[in-house]
């Protein structure tokens, strides 16, 4: 017996920036994500400033990323062979509207996911829809300063409405913001904020959250009413933290790191701002703008579902400068002296993917989604008895390792809709812009210079994911 439910949706999934490429084809105007450096968000993601420039950068790898807007049709086929139940996607916000502010949608932009869509159909494969993935339109960035500013949430409104409406026979799952957190540690990439970091003040940073929330619950509550099967989620950067020590000044600093990232899901899934963060709020002189309304639309439009990515876990102390920091890790952290950690230095810990499940659904008795894991690794191509492929079993090792602990989680009792592996095809990294760091079942013949064929070929993995899904589970213990 599988301890996977029968209906369970298995995946993968993307983001329109890291592989529809395209990025002024069809109308598509630009978002904030053409204009970054290639190679670069690293460690200081938030000090990037790229508004200086309205250029699209021309050696940025997501302008072409892997081509997916005319090579949709093969790669779909490909998520079929391994018999995807459901694939995650996001909706390019430029695309549809290309400065984000105009009153009327780009109709070539709309057509374009349509026959995505539809293609999908075909295979019986089931849509999830991110809204917005990291690609506020650029427009909106320079000229409002993206999320800090009010207007954003009537020009958001606008666009989802008009998808919503336009794909309401279409898709039923969608994610308002992807890693809404996120805006906390990458306010320009996640919150299209182009004030540099150092500049940015905790009041604004917070207003910004609130219209992103607000935002947040208006799509909810204007998706229902254009479709009340719709099933909307929020979606949160999951991280557990383990205190350094048991020292409860650690367990204190774990605590409350972690309440910065359940700020959102509570208030997504509560309808209101937790007790906590007000006493954050006075100490640091925050005080949001509360619009009329405000409150009454949290509250009456709380989330069907809690979806979340999940890579890796990280330990806090309230001394942190006495330890040594972890590499890589977008929200920071000290390095986890029982855990290994990828080419990246994210650390891989499965068992941590058992405890945000159980935490999460402990805290909201909702369901959950997992809709991002996967390594990023460095694959070499090389001859197979079908061609060329890629002999990922690093690859193979992480997932059947974290899907093993998700079984366990299922076993506690947790209620989970399904499960996206990040990046089922090669793309083009979010937070690196480089093509080497790669997590997909599909190899993508393209390299950090822009070089490359664009032909796909499957990995070991891709085969290995095929029988994980054709068996529902079971052959994670084989
Ligand atoms: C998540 C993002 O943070 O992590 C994705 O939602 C991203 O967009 C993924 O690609 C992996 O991060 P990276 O930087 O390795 O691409």
């Amino acid at each position: 017996m599988s301890k996977f439910p029968k209906d369970f949706l298995w995946g993968g999934a993307t983001a329109a920036n890291q592989y529809e490429g395209a990025y002024n084809v069809g109308g598509k105007g630009l978002s904030i994500q053409d204009v970054t450096p290639k190679g670069g968000i690293p460690a200081k993601i938030g000090d990037l400033n790229p508004i200086i420039t309205e250029l699209p950068t021309a050696d940025n790898l997501k302008l072409e990323g892997i081509d997916f807007y005319h090579r949709y049709k093969e790669d779909i086929a490909l998520f079929a062979e391994m018999g995807f139940k459901v694939f995650r996607t996001s909706i390019a916000w430029s695309r549809i509207f290309p400065n984000g502010d105009e009153l009327e949608p780009n109709e070539e932009g709309l057509q374009f996911y349509d026959n995505v869509f539809d293609e999908l159909a075909k295979y019986g494969i089931e849509p999830l829809v991110t809204l917005s993935h990291y690609e506020t339109p650029l427009h909106l960035a320079r000229k409002y300063n993206g999320w800090i500013n009010r207007d954003l949430i009537a020009f958001y409104e606008r666009y989802v409405r008009t998808v919503f409406n336009r794909y309401k026979d279409k898709v039923k799952y969608w994610l308002t913001f992807n890693e809404i957190n996120s805006v906390l540690h990458a306010p320009f990439m996640s919150g299209g904020i182009s004030t540099p970091m150092e500049e940015l003040s905790k009041q604004d940073l917070y207003q910004a959250v609130h219209h992103e929330l607000v935002a947040s619950a208006l799509a909810t509550k204007v998706g229902h009413e254009i479709n009340p099967n719709f099933k909307i989620g929020c979606m949160v950067l999951a991280m557990p933290a383990y205190p350094m020590t048991p020292k409860p000044e650690d367990v204190l600093a774990a605590r409350e790191f972690e309440n910065q990232n359940y700020l959102f899901s509570d208030i997504h899934a509560r309808g209101k701002y937790p007790a906590y963060i007000q006493r954050f709020f006075k100490e640091n002189g925050i005080k949001i703008d509360f619009a009329p309304g405000d409150k009454e639309l949290l509250a009456e439009n709380t989330v069907d579902f809690i979806s979340f990515s999940y890579y890796m876990s990280i330990v806090q102390a309230h001394d942190p400068e006495n330890y040594h920091s972890g590499r890589g890790n977008l929200l920071g952290g000290i390095s986890n002296p029982y855990l290994e950690s990828s080419e990246w230095g994210w650390q891989v810990d499965p068992i941590g993917l058992r405890l945000v499940l159980n935490n999460l659904y402990d805290r909201y008795q909702l369901p959950l989604f997992i809709v991002e894991n996967g390594l990023g690794a460095k694959d070499v191509l090389v001859d197979g008895i079908d061609g060329p492929t890629v002999n990922d079993d690093y690859r193979i090792d992480y997932l059947k390792k974290h899907l093993q602990q998700v079984g366990e989680a299922l076993e506690d009792g947790v209620e989970l809709l399904g499960y996206t592996t990040w990046g089922c095809i090669d793309l083009v990294s979010a937070s690196t812009a480089e093509m080497s760091k790669r997590y997909g079942f599909i190899y993508v013949d393209r390299h950090d210079d822009g070089s490359g064929t664009l032909k796909r070929y499957k990995k070991k993995s891709f085969y290995w994911y095929k029988d994980v899904i054709e068996s529902n589970g079971e052959s994670l213990y084989d």
